[in-house]
C-alpha cells in the first residue's frame, strides 16, 4: 500500500510508469482495487522527483540519504574473478560489526514478489558449529549404504546422471564419513544458513540469491566464503541436524555459507570454462 501526497506531486505519471503491478495508473491514480497486489518494492518512491509517495510499511523507517555511487566495471570484475571458494579461515569468527552488514546486504538481493520470507540464521558458536559438523557424517553413511544396494549404479543412469559422478561422490561421502581429520564445514569459524519455508520454491530461489549477494559483499569486508551443499543436503532430511541448527520444522535450508577471515591468499584467479552463451 502506498500514498501520494497530491501537494507535492507534479503529475510527472513516472510512478505510474515504473509500477510493475499497476497499482498506480496515469494521473497519477492509486487504483484501490489493485492496491492489495502492491508488492512494496518502493520503485514509485524510488523513481518519484518530489518526494510525493510514502509506502505505508516503510512510512517510519529512517530515509537512505545515500545516493547511488558509481562502480567501476574493472573493480567489479576484479572482485568476480579473484573470488575463491574459501576453505581456510583464521581462527576467529567473522565480526558481529561485519556480520550485521553482510546480512543488511543479503537483505536487498532481489527477491520473488519482494516477498522475502526467507531467513538467514548466523552461527559464531564453536560449540554450535562442532555440532552441526559432527552430525554431518550420518547422513552421508545412509546415502553410501544407498549407493552400496544392488542395482542402484543402474537406477542412477537412469535417473540420467552418469557414472563417474557416482564415483565422485562415493568418493567424497567417504571422505566425510572415514576421515577424522576431514571436516565437511572446513574448521569455519561462521557459518551462515538461508532458510525459506516448505514447498515454497520462489523463496527457494531468494535463498540462493541472499546467499550469494552475502558471499560479493563479504569480500568486499575482507571476508571469504565457501558455499556448502553436502550442509544443504543433509539439513533437508535429517531433522536431528535441523534441531542442531535451530531451525524450526516448517522451514527448509535453501543455502549455506561458510565464512572467515582467509587465512590462505590466492595469487591469481585461475581460468573458468567459458559460459555457453547464445547471443540472439
Ligand atoms: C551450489 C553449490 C554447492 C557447493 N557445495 C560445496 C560443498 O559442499 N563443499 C565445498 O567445499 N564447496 C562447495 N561448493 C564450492 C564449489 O566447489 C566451488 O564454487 C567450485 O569449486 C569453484 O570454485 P570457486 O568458487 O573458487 O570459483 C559449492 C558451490 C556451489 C555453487
Ligand atoms: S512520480 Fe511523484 S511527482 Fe511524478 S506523478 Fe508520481 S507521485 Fe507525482
Ligand atoms: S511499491 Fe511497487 S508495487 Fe507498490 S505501488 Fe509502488 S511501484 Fe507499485
Amino acid at each position: 500500500m502506498i500514498s501520494i501526497d497530491s501537494d507535492k506531486c507534479t503529475k510527472c505519471n513516472l510512478c505510474s510508469k515504473v509500477c510493475t503491478k499497476k497499482v498506480i495508473s496515469p494521473g497519477p491514480v492509486i487504483d484501490p482495487a489493485k492496491n492489495m497486489f502492491c508488492i512494496k518494492c518502493g520503485h514509485c518512491y524510488a523513481v518519484c522527483p518530489s518526494e510525493a509517495i510514502t509506502v505505508l510499511e516503510f512510512k517510519d523507517v529512517a530515509k537512505d540519504e545515500s545516493t547511488r555511487e558509481p562502480v567501476s566495471p574493472d573493480h567489479l570484475m576484479n572482485l568476480i574473478r579473484h573470488r575463491r571458494s574459501l576453505r581456510f579461515y583464521k581462527s576467529e569468527p567473522v565480526s558481529r560489526e561485519h556480520l550485521e552488514k553482510i546480512v543488511e546486504a543479503a537483505a536487498y538481493a532481489p527477491s520473488a514478489k519482494n516477498m522475502r520470507r526467507i531467513k538467514a540464521y548466523v552461527y559464531t558458536d564453536p560449540q554450535v558449529i562442532a555440532q552441526i559438523n559432527g552430525r554431518l557424517p550420518e547422513h552421508y553413511k545412509k546415502l553410501l549404504k544407498i549407493f552400496a544396494m544392488p542395482g542402484f549404479p543402474l537406477i542412477w543412469r537412469w535417473l540420467g546422471h552418469s557414472p563417474g559422478m557416482l564415483e565422485a561422490y562415493r568418493n567424497d561421502f567417504k571422505r566425510i564419513t572415514e576421515d577424522p581429520e576431514y571436516q565437511v564445514l572446513h574448521h569455519t569459524p561462521t557459518l551462515m544458513v538461508f532458510t525459506a519455508p516448505m514447498k515454497d520454491p520462489m523463496s527457494t530461489a531468494d535463498g540462493w540469491i541472499a546467499a550469494q549477494t552475502a558471499t560479493i559483499f563479504a569480500e568486499t569486508l575482507g571476508a571469504g566464503t565457501c558455499y556448502n551443499g553436502y550442509l544443504v543436503i543433509a539439513a533437508s532430511k535429517d531433522k536431528t541436524l535441523k534441531e542442531i541448527m535451530k531451525i524450526p520444522a516448517n522451514e527448509h535450508v535453501v543455502s549455506a555459507i561458510t565464512m572467515g577471515y582467509p587465512a590462505m591468499t590466492f595469487k591469481r584467479s585461475a581460468a573458468r570454462k567459458p559460459m555457453r552463451a547464445t547471443f540472439i
